[in-house]
């Protein structure tokens, strides 16, 4: 079963954790953006959220991208995906309490992956979910992969998977900054700041990718760069993607509803 007009939302890790303080939600923006999405009713809708501050420090502790190489990570692959379905349980709370019937999905549990890339995907459950009005919630996790015995999967493959396989119409990306700059807008010196880039396409996008570059912090699956680099497929199929500030209030709601929204809109052409 297909879902034409599917919406696949990723509220990224930037937007609902301190990305600089371990295992640190913020709350209230995870409650505001329940109650956008409740407000917004639109169906049908997948939601996937990034680990922020509960899944990079781990992760990067352990190497856990890198794969199993000695014993001593497997409580660290175990801890990374426990300290993932914590930040979950939260967002769970929050959608729940206000009166969104979202289900959570565990990444790992019906998807593995080969050298990093999504091989098995146990999709049935979801589409069910989806049939009778549910919500699936899904989230970047650390993952079984068929190469390097484990690995992290990121929202943002899984975002760009779950539109191809599910024929989705459109992605939004909630981050921490307003959309796609030409520099990152968190880096901009006073002489030069940064432009918010409002519509790009997909031959602009491939110039733009190789200018910004990947973060050099705890962040193991690429930052900006990496995100933009996992939606290529999906551009490619014709799904179009805005980029958008989930920390700002209304933002979601407006790109769920498809009114103009302060972000960057990505199409193929
Ligand atoms: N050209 C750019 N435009 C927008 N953001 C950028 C750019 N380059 C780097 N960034 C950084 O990318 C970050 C978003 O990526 P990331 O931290 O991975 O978010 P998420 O947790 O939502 O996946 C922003 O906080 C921003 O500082
Ligand atoms: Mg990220």
């Amino acid at each position: 079963m297909s879902q034409p007009e599917c919406i696949i939302l990723k509220i990224g890790g930037s937007a609902i954790t301190e990305k600089s303080e371990e295992l640190e939600a913020r709350t209230h923006i995870i409650n505001r953006l329940a109650e956008e999405i409740r407000k917004a009713d639109v169906k049908p809708l997948v939601l996937v959220h990034g680990g922020g501050s509960f899944g990079h420090p781990s992760a990067k502790r352990n190497s856990i991208k890198e794969g199993f190489r000695n014993p001593s990570q497997l409580i660290g692959f175990a801890e990374t995906h426990h300290f993932m379905t914590v930040l979950n349980g939260l967002v769970m709370d929050s959608l729940i309490m206000n009166g969104v019937p979202a289900v959570s999905i565990t990444p790992s549990s019906c998807m593995a992956t080969e050298d990093g890339r999504i091989k098995i995907f146990e999709s049935a459950p979801l589409r069910m979910l989806m049939k009778i009005g549910c919500l699936p919630v899904l989230y970047g996790d650390a993952v079984t992969d068929t190469k390097r015995g484990f690995t992290i999967l990121s929202g943002d493959q899984i975002v760009s998977a779950l539109a191809v396989q599910l024929n989705a119409r459109r992605i939004i990306m909630g981050v921490d900054v307003d959309g796609l700059f030409d520099s990152d807008p968190k880096k901009q010196v006073a002489q030069k700041p940064a432009t918010l880039l409002r519509h790009v396409t997909l031959s602009e996008l491939h110039r733009l990718m190789n200018s910004i570059a990947r973060p050099d912090d705890a962040d193991v699956t690429g930052g900006m760069s990496g995100k933009l680099t996992e939606l290529v497929p999906a551009i490619e199929q014709g799904v179009s993607v805005t980029i958008t500030n989930a920390t700002k209030a209304d933002r979601i709601f407006k790109a769920l509803r498809n009114e103009r929204v302060e972000g960057t809109a990505i199409e193929k052409e």
